[in-house]
């Protein structure tokens, strides 16, 4: 219980002072997961919904982790997507969501990219937490 407050603060300390400190206490350190939700409803939500089934400008992200990429059945698809060949790991959002067009050249997903780290984790936590 915590750690849930302890962590927003430790964040605005440095990172290079804090990293350390987080890698040392993974366990302790829970990803924080309203903060992802934020992250989520001010980058993402415009074009993807996390409901089941409801397709926007994006496809639904409803269970994305861990699925295939470019599967939700009746979403249109960029032949880039439907030929990436990926799973949706956490490592493999990560870079997609860092930099969508490097992960995905050719895609169809207008976004620049999120550049935060912390932000990222976050959201992949929220992301993992749908289903
Ligand atoms: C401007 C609209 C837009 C925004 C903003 C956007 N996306 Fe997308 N997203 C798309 C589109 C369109 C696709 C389909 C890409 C393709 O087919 O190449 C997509 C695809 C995806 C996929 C692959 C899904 C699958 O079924 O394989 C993921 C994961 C994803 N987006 C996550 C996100 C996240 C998380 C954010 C916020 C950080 C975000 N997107 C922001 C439009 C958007």
């Amino acid at each position: 219980m915590m750690s849930l407050f302890v962590l927003p603060a430790a964040r605005r300390l440095s990172a290079a002072c804090v990293l350390p400190l987080l890698l040392s206490a993974a366990p302790v350190f829970a990803a924080d997961l309203r903060h992802g939700e934020d992250v989520f409803a001010q980058e993402c939500a415009e074009c993807h919904s996390v409901r089941e089934g409801k397709n926007k400008k994006g496809p639904s992200l409803f269970a994305v982790a861990g699925r295939r990429a470019a599967t939700v059945s009746d979403f249109a698809y960029s032949d880039a997507m439907r030929q990436a060949g990926i799973v949706w790991t956490p490592a493999a959002l990560d870079a997609y969501l860092a930099n969508p067009r490097k992960a995905v050249p050719g895609g169809k997903m207008k976004y620049d990219g999120l550049a935060d780290t912390h932000d990222r984790e976050d959201l992949i936590a929220y992301l993992a937490g749908l289903k």
